[in-house]
C-alpha cells in the first residue's frame, strides 16, 4: 500500500485516484477547480463515466480515497506523486506543458522526503528531464526522488474496466528504486500477471503517442474506405469485417463515422507532429490523418446537402448526439460541433439532444435548442442527424420517430440504424459508406 498524491481530478485524475484507492492505497485527489472538488466531497461525480461512482463510494467510504485543493499538504504526506492535469493543444499545435511545469514547482517546493513523481498526463517526449530538471532547481540537492513516466490508455466511456483491468501497464524509468514502488502501487495488477512494460522514460513517453496515434490512422483510413465505397457501391461494413478478421489487421477500430474528437487522438496527434518537426522528422502518415479527418465532418454535411437538395434554410433539423462517442459527457473536439455551425451558417434551425453531453456543450455553442429528451428533438424536425452511437438512439422506434417528425430525411453519421428499416418506415436516408437498400 502506497500514500498517493494525485494532481489533476479530471476524467484521467479521478479514474486513476479511484482505481488506485481500490488497489488498496491510500489516495488523495487534488485539483485546483474548488467547484470539482466541493462536489466530490459532497457525494457528487463531476462527469459521467460508467461504474465511477460505485467505485468511488466504495473507497471514500472504505476511508482510502479522499478529496482537496490544498495540494501541499497532501504532496508531503505521500510517497508517489500522479501528474493528471490537462496538456491541451497549444497555440503552435504542441503540447500546452504551462500545468504540467507549475505542478512540477510545486513538488519542488514540497519536496520532503523522497518521492516517486509519476507523470500519467500525456506529454511531449523529453518532459520526463524538464519535470526533473524543474524538481531539481526548486528542492536543491538535498532531496531525493525520481521521476517516472505511467502513460494512461483509458477510454472514456469504458475507462474504469479499462483502468482496474487493462491491456498492458507501462512504466518508464530509469531507477530500480522507482520501479519498485510502481510495482507496490500496481500490485493487484502485478499479482494478476497483467503485461508490464518496462521502459526509459522517453520511450514510455514515445508509446502514448505512437498508440493513439496510430488509432487515429487506423480510424481514418477506414473512414477514407467508406468515402470510397460511397462512390463505388461497395459496403464499408463488409469491407471492414473482411479486413479485422485478419488478425495483423484486428477489427477494432475499423468503424467509419464523422471523424475521430474527443481530447486525446486530436490533440495527441498534431503534438507528435509537431515535436518530430522539432527534430527535422517528417510524420507524413499521421498528417495525412489529420488533414483527412479535419474534412471528414464534411462527407457528412455533403449528406444532409444532398438529401435538400443543397438548401435547408429554415428547415428544422434534430441532432441526436453530440458527445464526441457514447457513454461519455464529454464533447471536446465533437464532430458533431462542426456540423451544428454548418448547419446554423445555412439557416437551418437546430433542435439538439444527447443523454449526457448536453450541459457541456451548452458552454460551447449556448445559442442552440436544447431538448429534454429524443421524443422532443424530433418532434416536427423536417431532418434527422444521427452523430453519437448511443444505444437510446440505436433502439429508437423508427415508426414513432417518421410519425413525430415533419420530414423523413435521415443521415446517420454513426451506422446504426437498419437500411431496411428506414426504408420500410419512408425515410430517404444517408450513412456512411452503405450502399442504398433497393
Ligand atoms: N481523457 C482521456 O481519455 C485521456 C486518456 C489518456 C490520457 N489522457 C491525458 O491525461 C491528461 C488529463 O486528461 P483529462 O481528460 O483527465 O483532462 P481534464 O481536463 O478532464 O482534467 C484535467 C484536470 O487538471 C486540473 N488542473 C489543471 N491545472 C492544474 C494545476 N496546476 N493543479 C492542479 N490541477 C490542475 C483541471 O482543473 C482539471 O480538473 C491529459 O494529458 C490527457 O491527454 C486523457
Amino acid at each position: 500500500m502506497k500514500r498517493i498524491t494525485v494532481i489533476g481530478t479530471g476524467y484521467v485524475g479521478l479514474v486513476t485516484g479511484a482505481g488506485l484507492s481500490d488497489f488498496g492505497n491510500q489516495v488523495i485527489c487534488t485539483d485546483i477547480n474548488e467547484d470539482k472538488i466541493n462536489k466530490l466531497l459532497s457525494g457528487e461525480i463531476p462527469i459521467y463515466e460508467p461504474g465511477l461512482k460505485e467505485l468511488i463510494d466504495r473507497n471514500v467510504s472504505a476511508g482510502r480515497l479522499t478529496f482537496s485543493t490544498d495540494i501541499p499538504p497532501a504532496l508531503k504526506k505521500s510517497e508517489v506523486v500522479i501528474i493528471a492535469v490537462w496538456t491541451p493543444m497549444g497555440k503552435n499545435g504542441g503540447a500546452d506543458l504551462s500545468a504540467v511545469k507549475s505542478v512540477a514547482k510545486m513538488i519542488g517546493e514540497n519536496l520532503n522526503g523522497y518521492k516517486v513523481i509519476c507523470t500519467k498526463s500525456t506529454v511531449p517526449i523529453g518532459t520526463g528531464k524538464i519535470i526533473r530538471e524543474i524538481i531539481e532547481k526548486i528542492s536543491g540537492d538535498s532531496q531525493e526522488f525520481d521521476v517516472v513516466s505511467n502513460p494512461e490508455f483509458l477510454r472514456e466511456g469504458s475507462a474504469v474496466k479499462d483502468f482496474l483491468i487493462p491491456n498492458r501497464i507501462v512504466i518508464g524509468s530509469e531507477s530500480e528504486r522507482a520501479q519498485k514502488v510502481m510495482k507496490q502501487v500496481y500490485r493487484p495488477l502485478f499479482i494478476n500477471e497483467t503485461p508490464i512494460v518496462t521502459t526509459d522514460v522517453l520511450s514510455a513517453e514515445t508509446i502514448k503517442y505512437a498508440s493513439n496515434a496510430f488509432l487515429a490512422v487506423k480510424i481514418s483510413y477506414i473512414n477514407e474506405l467508406a468515402n470510397l465505397c460511397d462512390a463505388t457501391g461497395a459496403d464499408v461494413h463488409l469491407v471492414a469485417r473482411g479486413m479485422g478478421l485478419d488478425g495483423r489487421i484486428s477489427s477494432k477500430f475499423l468503424h467509419p463515422g464523422p471523424g475521430f474528437g474527443g481530447s486525446c487522438f486530436p490533440k495527441d496527434t498534431s503534438a507528435l507532429v509537431h515535436m518530430a518537426k522539432k527534430e527535422n522528422v517528417e510524420m507524413k502518415i499521421v498528417n495525412a490523418a489529420i488533414t483527412s479527418n479535419s474534412i471528414q465532418w464534411m462527407q457528412i454535411t455533403n449528406k444532409l446537402d444532398t438529401l435538400f437538395k443543397d438548401s435547408f434554410e429554415g428547415k428544422t433539423i434534430s441532432i441526436l448526439g453530440l458527445t464526441f462517442k457514447a457513454n461519455t459527457d464529454d464533447v471536446r473536439q465533437s464532430p458533431a460541433t462542426p456540423v451544428i455551425e454548418y448547419i446554423l451558417k445555412q439557416k437551418g434551425n437546430v433542435r439538439a439532444y444527447d443523454p449526457e453531453g448536453m450541459a457541456n456543450m451548452k458552454k460551447l455553442l449556448p445559442g442552440i435548442n436544447y431538448c429534454e429528451s429524443l421524443q422532443k428533438a424530433v418532434e416536427g424536425a423536417d431532418g434527422l442527424m444521427i452523430m453519437t452511437e448511443w444505444h437510446e438512439f440505436r433502439a429508437m422506434d423508427l415508426k414513432k420517430i417518421a410519425d413525430l417528425m415533419s420530414g423523413n430525411i435521415i443521415v446517420d453519421a454513426r451506422n446504426i440504424l437498419d437500411p431496411k428499416e428506414l426504408k420500410k418506415n419512408g425515410f430517404i436516408f444517408e450513412n456512411v459508406g452503405r450502399p442504398n437498400v433497393k
